[in-house]
């Protein structure tokens, strides 16, 4: 899938990924996620919504992948997550190309609007998404229920 690579190395996941994609996810993420990762989980994803899942790579042969973003189109609203980025390659801008690229996406899918879901006290998160334009929303709560 690399051919669908972009100027800034963020390119379409395939499954071949998956590995790849959750050790990242392991070592870059900075709290346990509520739902846990699996391969499982991943591969639907990248069944229901093909090229949802967006990776950054390093650039030549054997191309190791240092960063990735979900930017999921559910038909009415694009929401991004699991942005992470490796801890040896953070502050070059890959965040950010990641979320562009997943805001591109999006926007070819007819989204309006575009949600992060953001821990209150991840401040590197918040410090990227408020880099990246987007406003901390006061109006609305998130209601969850796990099933
Ligand atoms: C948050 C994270 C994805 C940022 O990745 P990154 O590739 O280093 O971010 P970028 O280089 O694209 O940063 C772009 C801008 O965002 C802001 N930013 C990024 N990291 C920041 C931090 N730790 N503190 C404050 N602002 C930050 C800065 O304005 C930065 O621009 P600058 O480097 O010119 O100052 C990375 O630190 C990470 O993976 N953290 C752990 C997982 C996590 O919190 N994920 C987000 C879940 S919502």
């Amino acid at each position: 899938m690399s051919d669908a690579t972009d100027a800034t190395g963020v390119r379409p996941a395939g499954p071949a990924d998956v590995p790849a994609v959750l050790a990242l996810w392991a070592r870059a993420r900075s709290a346990a996620a509520s739902t846990p990762d699996t391969p499982e989980t991943v591969a639907r994803l990248l069944e229901a919504d093909p090229g949802a899942l967006l990776v950054a790579a390093t650039p030549g042969a054997g191309a190791a992948i240092v960063g990735s973003i979900v930017a999921a189109w559910d038909g009415w609203r694009g929401n991004m997550y699991r942005l992470a980025v490796d801890p040896a390659h953070r502050r070059r801008g890959i965040a950010l190309a990641l979320v562009r690229a997943g805001e591109r996406r999006l926007q070819e899918r007819g989204a309006r609007r575009v949600t992060a879901l953001v821990a209150h006290d991840e401040a590197d998160a918040v410090g990227l998404w408020v880099a990246a334009g987007y406003g901390r929303d006061q109006a609305i709560a998130r209601f969850v229920r796990n099933l």
